[in-house]
């Protein structure tokens, strides 16, 4: 058995700053040996921990999606030590990843069912993960409607530009875009915070419609009613949690929700598994 441990070298082949103030970059890396590519087998909703050497290990979502191949890109935040160091690495430059870890979103209850999508911020990683995987032309009919509201607190703070633009021109999938506020005139989608736009642009729920939900917080806090409100049970609200992580594979316990380990048993659970855990979360 290989040692869950040992990281998969890999190379920076592309980086790309996202936003405007330049906290947010989204590393592409190519394998060095390319027959890891597939022992590196992901999912959308997975995360891997990436390796800096004399650094540190991070936990970060697999931004790629499996449906990409030659390549796995994260979209980092520069946040503290190992961040600030990734984010001051250059195209060439050898790290290691370690993964795919975690479970991911539940691709084969979704299908034949209605996928809404709501994002903030740099959680939308995963999200965007999911919806290439989603929109794959070998993957499309397998999903019924699917929506999307993402939401960012400007428009140079929001990630994937030339996707979103891409997305919003398609007939298969309904962008709901917005901002917390913008002073440029030529902005043409919403202003305003995610939950509001969900409640009003936003599906009905039912139950073969399934809500996919990860940002900061204080959305979600703000987000669950609303769902609710629009008749998605807890069983069909799935969430991704972003607990502080060290080992990411069960062994530290540091991750833990009461019995679960999120690392291991997550980090996507159903708004009704997270209710049978203590309130502490
Ligand atoms: C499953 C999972 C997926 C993640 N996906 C992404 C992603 O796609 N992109 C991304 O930029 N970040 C992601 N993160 C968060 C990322 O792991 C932390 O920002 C990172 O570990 C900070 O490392 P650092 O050494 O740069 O910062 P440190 O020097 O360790 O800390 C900097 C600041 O970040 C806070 N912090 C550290 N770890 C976490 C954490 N896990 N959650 C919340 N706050 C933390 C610290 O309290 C401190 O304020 C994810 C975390 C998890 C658990
Ligand atoms: S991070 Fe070690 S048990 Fe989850």
């Amino acid at each position: 058995m290989r040692n869950p441990y040992l990281p998969y070298p890999v190379r920076i082949d592309d980086i790309k700053t996202e936003t405007e103030d330049r906290s947010l970059k989204t590393f592409k890396f190519v394998f060095i040996d390319p027959a890891d590519e597939d022992k590196f087998a992901y999912q959308a909703g997975q995360f891997a921990e990436l390796s800096v050497t004399g650094k540190g290990e991070i936990p970060i979502g697999i931004a790629s999606s499996p449906v990409e191949k030659g390549f796995v890109k994260f979209t980092v935040n520069r946040a503290g030590v190992v961040t600030t160091h990734l984010h001051n690495m250059r195209v060439g430059d050898v790290m290691g990843i370690r993964g795919p870890l975690g479970n991911s979103y539940p691709w084969k209850m979704l299908q034949g069912k209605n996928v809404l999508i709501v994002g903030g911020g740099f959680a939308f990683t995963t999200l965007r993960s999911s919806i290439v995987y989603m929109l794959d032309p070998a993957n499309r009919k397998n999903y019924g409607n699917i929506d999307v509201v993402y939401g960012a607190r400007t428009p140079g703070m929001l990630l994937y530009l030339d996707e979103l633009a891409e997305w919003e021109k398609r007939n298969d999938i309904n962008m709901h875009i917005t901002v917390d506020g913008t002073k440029d005139p030529s902005w043409k989608y919403h202003v305003g915070f995610v939950p509001p736009v969900v409640e009003e642009f936003a599906p009905k729920g039912g139950p073969d419609s399934y809500a996919i939900i990860c940002g900061p917080p204080v959305m979600i806090k703000f987000t669950l009613p609303v769902l609710e409100k629009l008749g998605y049970g807890h069983d069909n609200i799935i969430m991704s949690l972003e607990n502080r992580m060290k080992c990411g594979i069960g062994m530290c316990g540091r991750c833990n929700i009461g019995k679960e380990l999120v690392c291991k048993d997550g980090p996507v659970f159903t708004l009704s598994e997270l209710n049978r855990t203590p309130k502490e979360y």
